[in-house]
């Protein structure tokens, strides 16, 4: 008896100094290094790079090595990059867990920053068959704020349709392909159902009502009072500002409801989601540690034991949804919201904006010309 006590202390023990170790070494920050200089023979271009984790401070706008493609990759001449929430959990290493999951402990491995990019191809390598110099492109791929990046021609890359400006088509990338992925593969809309966005002034809502209103739904839009014409206007069919009014006591059911916010409860979404309907998180989720993990976890709690279902999306860059995007706004079906413009110089500041929290549609850091 006094044995088993013994070893299951002991378990407990070495557990408990698991988890202090590990909380220790997730958190733990290491000092900046100095920028590498750009080495004596090599091509140098413009880019935004950070070595360490931190706020916008840790941002060095410097002279790096311009990338070359491998053979199945693509350069880009960069015109325009987009703005997203995840550039900020890149800056800080926040939520911790990210850490863990690959982009560097104590230090970021990568020191490039930016996803979504609109340019010109400049080169394409040997075995690249779908583009060639002059393309106008866009989508997403680690390094878009910087005059070049390097794309692998079979990941997030499309042809930009003619009649969308660059900085339009830089907006798309995370946020299009999460608004796409959040209504059609997690959220399984159908025409003629009800949904609701909450959140859907933001980067990813703009896309999202928009997308839903394409897929023949009935779409109502949660934003504050100085967002509801532009809400109306990108064709949501109700608006409910939430300063004025909580959606949960609206009234109404809907058969899905995609949440970039997290301001309620999950289980106080049930009354306005019907019988069999669907509630998919986007974003929403803050602190370091527990409160990015406690809305999935909770999801996953919920649903076996509810009719409704309640998931997480994590949204992944596919070329064929980058393509589906520009066939919409080929057609005209599919417009960006744009925020705010910044130089590339000034991304700490683009990045500062967004971490309020408060961006109206897209933020775009302007970088080249479409002509050099
Ligand atoms: N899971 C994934 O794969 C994935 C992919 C993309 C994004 N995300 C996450 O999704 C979230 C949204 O991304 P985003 O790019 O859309 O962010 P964003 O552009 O920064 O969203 C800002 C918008 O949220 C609105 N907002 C703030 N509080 C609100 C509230 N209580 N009710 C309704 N709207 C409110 C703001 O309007 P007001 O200023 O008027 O309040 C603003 O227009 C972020 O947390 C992001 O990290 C996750």
């Amino acid at each position: 008896m006094l044995l088993r006590y013994k070893i299951g202390g002991g378990f407990l023990l070495f557990f408990v100094a698991l988890l202090i170790v590990l909380t220790f070494v997730l958190s733990h920050t290491s000092a900046c290094k100095p920028v590498l200089p750009v080495s004596s023979g090599a091509e140098s271009m413009k880019a935004l790079v950070y070595n360490c984790y931190g706020g916008p401070e840790v941002l060095a706008y410097t002279d790096v090595e311009k990338p070359v493609p491998a053979a199945d990759e693509v350069l880009v001449r960069v015109i325009a990059a987009g703005v997203n929430p995840l550039d900020w959990h890149y800056m800080r290493g926040e939520p911790y867990v990210m850490r863990a999951m690959g982009i560097g402990i104590g230090a970021p491995l990568d020191s490039r920053m930016g996803v979504d990019f609109a340019g010109v191809v400049e080169s394409v390598g040997m075995s690249v068959t779908e583009y060639q110099p002059g393309d106008e492109v866009f989508g997403g791929g680690p390094g878009a704020f910087a005059e070049y990046l390097v794309v692998p021609e079979d990941r997030g890359i499309a042809k930009k349709p003619a009649n969308i400006s660059f900085e339009q088509a830089a907006s798309v990338g995370i946020a299009g392909v999460s608004a796409m992925q959040a209504l059609r593969d997690y959220g399984k809309l159908q025409s003629g159902q009800k949904v609701l966005i909450n959140g859907a002034s933001g980067g990813v809502g703009t896309f999202a009502v928009q997308i839903a209103k394409i897929m023949g739904a009935e779409v109502t839009g949660v934003c504050s009072t100085r967002n509801v014409d532009m809400v109306k206007a990108i064709g949501a069919d109700h608006v409910i500002d939430y300063k004025n009014e909580n959606y949960l006591e609206s009234g109404e059911q809907y058969d899905l409801i995609v949440d970039m916010v997290g301001n309620h409860p999950l289980l106080s979404n049930r009354d306005v989601l019907t019988p069999d309907g669907k509630f998919v998180i986007v974003g929403g989720a803050s602190g370091n540690w527990l409160g990015p993990i406690a809305r999935p976890v909770g999801a996953a709690i919920i649903s076996p034991f509810v009719e409704q279902e309640f998931t997480m999306i994590l949204a992944h860059l596919t070329k064929d949804d980058v393509q589906a995007l520009a066939d919409l706004m080929e057609s005209g079906q599919l417009t960006p919201v744009i925020d705010r413009h910044y130089e590339l110089s000034e991304v700490a500041d683009a990045i500062e904006y967004s971490e309020t929290g408060r961006a109206r549609g897209k933020i775009i850091i302007d970088i080249g010309q479409a002509t050099e």
